[in-house]
């Protein structure tokens, strides 16, 4: 039977699958809620978004996804309080670069109440997917694809827009060692490495295959011209601390403006932590390594939090990182994590009440 909710048509699952999920113990995205979002873009125009029962989708081989890669994605999360309310973080963020991604991809824009009011009642409908336990959350996952078909090297005239949800634990067990690369490239100027592009995260693969044959988990990516200067990582932006300085790489065409990271920089500054957004070579982060100055690094992103770094590995040469007892990355995990779980103030605003 369909109901409406928030003027959305609603037609729930028969049954649901929420029994058979053993909530103490969550993979990351790997099993998803009983319903999603859809919406499609078809005759020049988004029609109005249903919330379905989880299901595959039925697309034709000459698809354009399948050939062009016309493909774009965000990542988010709902957090549980201890009173059962829920909360997102930063979503208009979220919903503007989902805009950003498209126009790059030559996808027709998303109107912005879609995006949240047709979260927000994918929400409702699942709330009882979005687990309470300590650094699990609801993953929720809203990508855009060229549905519509034809060789054509060109854009489709279709598209599907979906938010499907997996209640989720950490993405990382434990620290991460990473590789500096030298060889392959992300992204170049001029390209698409600011768009959350599917193609970006395929391209990644192969260079990351041949770091874990080496035992490092992710690949920090260097500037496309001269490997130099450190980027960001496979699925998270980069932080380095030098002495008692925060730095990390400045945001171009080359990078994913994280919403983490733009978080960090505010709740560091706030700590009275010094901050510098700048060019960091790899040269300067071996040399510290190599004196001592290099304290910490760590990943920022939405599946990753924030995430310690071990050790990193440059010119066949591994670098370990000090064991630090009050390491900015705990202190500033902390400040994240209670904003977004709603257990501290919210001096920034960033926390939005769904339900
Ligand atoms: N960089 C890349 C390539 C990512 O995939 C992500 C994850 O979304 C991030 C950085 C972090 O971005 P955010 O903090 O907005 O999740
Ligand atoms: C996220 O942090 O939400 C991402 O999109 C990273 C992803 C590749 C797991």
């Amino acid at each position: 039977m369909n109901v409406q909710l928030n003027n959305i048509t609603v037609q729930k699952v028969k049954s649901s699958k929420i029994n058979e999920v053993d909530f103490s113990n969550l993979a990351f995205g790997s099993v998803f809620s009983d319903h999603m979002l859809e919406c499609t873009y078809k005759n020049g125009v988004w029609e109005t978004p249903k919330v379905v029962p989880y299901q595959p989708i039925t697309l034709d081989p000459s698809s354009k996804i399948f050939h062009y890669g016309q493909s774009i994605f965000e990542g988010m999360k709902a957090y549980k309080d201890e009173e059962g309310s829920v909360w997102l973080f930063r979503p208009l963020e979220n919903q503007k670069r989902l805009n950003i991604s498209a126009k790059r991809m030559a996808i027709p824009e998303l109107p912005e109440e879609y995006f949240i009011d047709g979260l927000t009642t994918l929400l409702q409908v699942d709330k009882e997917w979005i687990p309470q336990n300590p650094g699990s959350s609801l993953y929720i996952r809203p990508f855009i694809f060229a549905s519509g078909n034809g060789f054509h090297a060109s854009p489709a005239d279709e598209y599907k827009f979906i938010i499907a949800t997996a209640p989720s634990g950490a993405y990382f067990s434990g620290k991460v060692k990473v590789l500096i690369e030298e060889k392959y490239s992300r992204s170049a100027n001029g390209g698409v490495g600011y768009a959350k592009a599917g193609g970006n995260y395929a391209g990644q693969f192969y260079p990351t295959q041949l770091a874990k044959v080496k035992g490092y988990q992710q690949v920090i990516w260097t500037d496309d011209n001269t490997h130099e200067y450190i980027e960001e990582a496979g699925a998270m932006n980069i932080f380095i601390r030098i002495n008692d300085t925060l730095l990390t790489g400045p945001t171009s065409d080359r990078i994913l403006d994280g919403i983490t990271r733009k978080s960090i920089l505010e709740i560091a500054a706030d700590e009275g932590i010094k901050t510098e957004v700048r060019k960091i070579s790899v040269t300067e982060v071996v040399k510290a390594a190599k004196d001592g100055s290099l304290k910490e690094m760590f990943g920022a992103g939405t599946a990753a939090v924030v995430s310690p770094i071990s050790g990193f590995g440059y010119q066949d040469t591994d670098y370990e990182l000090p064991e630090l007892e009050n390491s900015y990355s705990t202190l500033l995990k902390k400040r994240i994590t209670d904003i977004q779980y709603n257990r501290a103030e919210d001096k920034f605003g960033w926390r939005h009440k769904v339900l």
